[in-house]
């Protein structure tokens, strides 16, 4: 129970209120976030001549004592904020621990240190899937040449490649990384000094502040920085997008590895067998990342109901839906750990020559089109019936004949074909076929190479991009560190401390 929050405005409680309605447990991850926002307040407020230096200096000599690594789960706190204020009073008595809250309110602290460690988790996150990306190109590389049969309407469609098809999710994933990047600069922003909601009548610095915890602005409005979420909702409905990615891509490999398909052979380590049937090898891991994937899109919603209709300002209701950000980045980030490590480990099996029977019809009445000048429309029409006939006499299509397909086609459009054995066969080679399929973004080697090397390139910006945020926010906290220190060491009245040193 919060000592310092009862026995004036109100008496005493009972421990299972209090325990109901305390976020401490899911706090323990803003721990460190809300230390470090305590440290940059009292530096800021040595600064603006708010508190003096000795004051200053024993506030921080306490905050600085705080293990950020301690377990807060069973202290006696209503949240971690009051946490931090009550181990700083007891350490300093209430006489200069009472004013470690001067001008901030736990509705701007909160919103602050769920913003700091949502950025530390978009960072690593937005990392794993730059690392998947790169798990995606290392198997791709090798399946340049590697024909499948690529699908719509789970019915065998047209020949592709495994490159080609790996590349398709290499794009969707990029996506991801970009609207996750996008909502990063929204998330970057500091509500510190928002106050309750009207800010304070202290002359604080928000600008400072935000430098101080490697903020690249200030969220101006202060109703809006303490009463608003949709920084979270955003982030969620970006990892509900890749979460939907994900899931094609486990149903893809769980049908694609299925005996039914027979296109790929999952690594050992990620099947699991059954406890009955011997022979089983159950795509277990793939099965639980497409369900977790759903705790994704759901906490969305969860957020998203909470958040309707709630009035304007701080309300408890925002408490609950912190946890649900935190499951979803866990789910998210523990199911591409699974998914960087699985994807190399993919293996083709050597897909028979039935899964592709057929998927090159398409090309032939290109063919008939282009080289035989029949309106495709009719092209499409005489292939059908073509089909229709090889089916029924158990052939396939590179068992076709020019004899076949000139009765065919005088049969179903009165045009008597004579079409070449070698214009069928190459029509009939799924190999041929895709490398004919040259432009943009298409299956064949030669576009597939492209591709590849292109991609490899946004990569590579990427992880540049992302080791160079995570430079920055390290600098920010060293810096922020260093102050807290020195500061902890001054013991003057007001002065304009250390301002503007920089620790490089
Ligand atoms: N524990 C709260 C949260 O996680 C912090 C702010 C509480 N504010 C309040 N007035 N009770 O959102």
């Amino acid at each position: 129970m919060s000592r310092l929050l009862r026995g004036a405005r109100l008496g005493s409680t009972k421990k299972d209120i209090v325990d109901f309605v305390s976020s401490l447990e899911a706090d323990q991850r803003l721990l460190e976030s809300v230390v470090k926002i305590n440290k940059a307040h009292v530096v800021m407020m040595v600064d603006c001549k708010i508190v003096d230096q000795n004051k200053a200096a024993k506030l921080l000599n306490a905050l600085n004592r705080i293990d950020v690594n301690a377990d807060i789960t069973k202290a006696d706190s209503e949240d971690v904020h009051m946490y931090v204020e009550e181990i700083v009073t007891e350490s300093v008595g209430s006489e200069i621990g009472g004013d470690l809250h001067i001008g901030k309110s736990r509705n701007d602290q909160v919103a602050t240190a769920i913003r700091m460690k949502l950025r530390e988790d978009l960072v690593e996150l937005i990392f794993k899937l730059a690392e998947l990306q790169s798990s995606i190109l290392t198997v791709a590389e090798k399946h340049v040449g590697t024909v499948v049969p690529g699908y719509t309407h789970t019915q065998p469609a047209q020949p592709i490649t495994f490159a080609h098809y790996l590349l398709s999710f290499f794009d969707a994933f990029n996506r991801d990384i970009e609207r996750l990047t996008e909502s990063y600069e929204r998330v970057n922003q500091s509500p510190m000094g928002a106050g309750a909601l009207a800010a304070t009548s202290f002359p604080i610095d928000r600008e400072r502040m935000a430098e101080l915890l490697g903020f690249k602005g200030v969220m101006e409005n202060s109703l809006d920085a303490v009463g608003s979420r949709d920084f979270m909702l955003e982030v969620q409905s970006c990892l509900t997008l890749a979460a939907l990615n994900v899931t094609r891509l486990t149903e893809d490999l769980i049908l694609w590895s299925s005996l039914a398909f027979g296109v790929i052979d999952l690594p050992d380590e990620f099947s699991s067998t059954s406890s009955m049937m011997p022979q089983k090898k159950n795509p277990e891991v793939l099965e639980v990342i497409r369900a977790r994937m759903s705790h994704v899109a759901g906490g969305f919603l969860t957020t998203a109901m909470a958040m309707k209709s709630l009035p304007s300002g701080y309300n408890l209701d925002l408490q609950e839906i912190t946890p649900i950000l935190w499951e979803t980045i866990e789910c998210m980030s523990s199911s591409l750990s699974m998914l960087i490590a699985l994807v190399p480990l993919l293996k083709i099996s050597s897909v028979s020559s039935n899964l592709l029977d057929f998927t090159t019809s398409t090309e032939l009445a290109n063919v008939l089109t282009r080289k035989y000048k029949v309106p495709f429309r009719s092209a499409h029409r005489i292939v059908g019936a073509l089909v229709e006939e090889l089916v029924r006499q158990k052939q396939s299509l590179s068992d076709t004949t020019s004899e076949l397909l000139e009765s065919v086609s005088t049969r179903v459009s009165g045009i008597p074909l004579k079409v070449s054995a070698e214009d069928i066969r190459s029509c009939a080679d799924p190999v041929q076929v895709v490398e004919a399929h040259k432009v943009k973004g298409g299956p064949s080697p030669e576009e597939v190479k492209r591709s590849l090397e292109a991609r490899a390139q946004v990569l590579g910006i990427w992880k540049e991009t992302l080791s160079k945020e995570t430079d920055r926010l390290r600098k920010a906290s060293d810096e922020l560190q260093f102050l807290a220190e020195q500061y902890s060491t001054l013991s003057h009245g007001y002065s304009q401390g250390l301002r503007g040193w920089k620790s490089t």
